[in-house]
């Protein structure tokens, strides 16, 4: 059982970065801006400690496996759990199997989907050795935690969840399903099953950590008398900014608007070629004018590791010939490496599957072992 907690030192290094409110309540952004102080203090703690104690930052993320990992994925949350590996966090990976069919009828390419997440994870730098990457459908003890779970919820807390009525809202019309509903108590036990102390995630993921929290410490109180089987985890905010796809609306595969990490360099710059942009010559960051332009300088930006408006400044007079030529070289140079890996393990498919059946292994182990003490706690160790 885990009882120790992460220290809450703040710390002057955390400063408050408001991002678009969007459409969201005032209440909300009140809770992204505490969370982004938070993120920026756990990041320091992480910067300070993680070599030294491994567990105490365990972090567990995962993804759907519902096509292939594009360059969104690569910059806003590959490219972090790599970092957090390195920096000696221990990390567990789920692929979401389960999740994919929260909000559509079809499994759709299931096992190439799956193949495809653990090359990209591989070529990106996940390294087996530190990091368990898993399926859902492989790790039954996992699933199990779900039970006692939904009972530490109410019907009325997950219909209220922003997310689940967000993908409610674009299912096209489909009725609300009962995983669709209940997939953030999923979530809980995808995090807590391996005692995950960090997740990092996107803004949209926030209600989903308060809920887990909600569970582990009700899950605590109501059936450990108080004991901490549960620690209650913390989210890490992505520092990248929303990315959109190359005609500036939301990166969907179906608008054939994204770059996607197993692209070739000359597919790449086709598409990078068909952005749309606008006809001014000189080439400036307008984070607030029409975001297509300000997309492809902050993508270009974050490959390079530069302001987007140092991007710009570089351009200058080049108009958006030399915008795309730019990014097209940014994406391409910045991706090379790891284009190269996910070839070499395109040629070994027998390796990159057993990368998964040892994760699937030992997230099995660390899943039986929650459960046993659940069940021990619960009274239910017969
Ligand atoms: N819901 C996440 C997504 O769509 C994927 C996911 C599944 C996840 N389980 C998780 C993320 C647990 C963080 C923690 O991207």
């Amino acid at each position: 059982m885990t009882t120790s907690t992460l220290p809450t030192t703040s710390t002057s290094a955390a400063v408050t970065t408001r991002g678009d409110a969007g459409t969201s309540t005032d209440s909300e952004s009140a809770t992204y801006a505490v969370a982004r102080d938070r993120s920026a203090v756990l990041d320091a703690l992480i910067d300070g400690h993680a070599t030294e104690d491994p567990a105490r930052f365990r972090m567990l993320t995962g993804d759907r496996p519902t096509g292939p990992l594009h360059i969104g994925h690569y910059l806003a949350s590959l490219r972090n759990r790599v970092r957090l590996q390195d920096k000696g966090v221990e990390t567990f990976v789920v692929i979401a199997d389960y999740q994919v069919i929260t909000d559509r009828d079809s499994v759709g390419e299931m096992g190439a989907n799956v193949h495809g997440l653990v090359m990209d994870y591989l070529a990106a730098g996940l390294d087996p050795a530190r990091t368990t990457i898993f399926t859902h459908s492989a790790v039954p003890a996992l699933n199990q935690l779900m039970l006692p779970f939904l009972s530490l919820v109410t019907d009325a807390e997950l219909r209220r969840n922003p997310t689940v009525k967000d993908e409610l809202a674009l299912s096209d019309g489909r009725p609300l399903s009962g995983l669709l509903l209940t997939y953030p108590v999923h979530q809980a036990a995808d995090i807590l099953f391996c005692h995950s102390r960090i997740v990092p995630v996107g803004r949209d993921q926030l209600p989903h950590l308060e809920l887990t929290r909600d569970i582990a410490r009700r899950f605590n109180s109501r059936y450990a008398a108080g004991h901490s089987v549960f620690p209650e985890p913390e989210a890490l905010l992505s520092e990248v900014p929303l990315l959109l796809g190359t005609d500036g609306t939301k990166m969907s595969k179906s608008k054939g608007n994204v770059v996607n990490l197993r692209d070739t360099a000359d597919e790449t710059a086709e598409r990078i070629r068909a952005a749309r942009t606008d006809s001014e010559r000189r080439i400036t960051f307008e984070p607030n004018a029409p975001p297509a332009v300000a997309n492809l300088l902050t993508i270009a930006g974050l490959f390079l590791d530069e302001s987007p408006e140092a991007v710009a400044e570089r351009i200058g007079d080049g108009g958006a010939q030399a915008l795309k030529r730019v990014v097209t070289d940014a994406v391409n140079e910045s991706l090379a490496g790891h284009r190269a890996r996910r070839a070499d393990l395109a040629r070994d498919p027998a390796y990159v599957t057993s990368v998964l059946h040892d994760g699937n292994a030992r997230a099995s182990e660390v899943a039986e072992r929650t459960l046993a003490t659940v069940r021990a706690v619960m009274g239910m160790s017969y």
